[in-house]
């Protein structure tokens, strides 16, 4: 059985803790939080301040769309504790600069990776023995609701083959359709397919 997140991007603000504290009610097993910097990609979400307020039950996983993710690795070090303490995984790019990569794993936290589409695995691959999860993008990041690109798993395989250990997650455009061409050790990422449900129970099963 795949491991289903919950990406809250595209929730009401105003709304978005009586949502979170719902969805909770289901079983699901992380939410996943975007954070978009307007510059990584040409959208802008919420900031750690933000993400720092709400109230999680459940683990959750952090994914920075951003070109300088170390400035937010040490403010998370040093000053979001309540958002610290649920965060099981924090995925960098491997399309940022390489400094900024080694910058970030060298901190005590939950480093791991996230890859575009279509970045190239000689540009990533001497980082993938040091993580232990990566995030298939199978979208351009930037926005939710986007087509699902399949052809971005291919990579799956490689990098098992560099690193069999690595867990990994599939984001961007996975829905009922889309989720017969994921394979069931892929874990999947949701925002509009279960955001929109009208049977949340039985979608959340599909895609399990
Ligand atoms: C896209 C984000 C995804 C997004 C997924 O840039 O990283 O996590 O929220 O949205 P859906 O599931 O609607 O494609
Ligand atoms: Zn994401």
């Amino acid at each position: 059985m795949r491991k289903v997140g919950i990406s809250i991007l595209g929730l009401d603000i105003n709304q978005m803790q009586s949502k979170i504290t719902e969805f909770e009610n289901f079983q699901f097993d992380s939410w996943h939080l975007d954070v978009m910097d307007l510059n990584f990609v040409p959208n802008l979400s919420y900031g750690l301040e933000f993400l720092n307020s709400l109230k999680f039950s459940r683990a959750c996983e952090l994914h920075l769309m951003v070109n300088n993710p170390s400035i937010l690795c040490e403010q998370i070090l040093h000053k979001f504790k309540s958002l610290r303490q649920n965060l099981k995984a924090i995925y960098i790019h491997v399309e940022i600069d390489k400094q900024e990569i080694e910058k970030c794993l060298e901190f005590d936290l939950p480093i791991a990776l996230a890859v575009n589409p279509d970045s190239k695995l000689i540009t990533y691959e001497k980082y993938l023995p040091l993580v232990d999860k990566v995030l298939i993008m199978t979208v351009f990041p930037g926005f939710s609701g986007q087509k699902f690109i399949a052809s971005a798993l291919d990579k799956v395989n490689e990098i098992k083959d560099i690193n069999p250990k690595i867990e990994f997650w599939v984001d961007g455009g996975v829905n009922d359709h889309s989720i017969k061409e994921i394979p069931v050790d892929l874990n999947v990422v949701s925002a509009s397919f279960l955001q929109n449900s009208s049977d949340f129970k039985n979608d959340l099963i599909k895609l399990k």
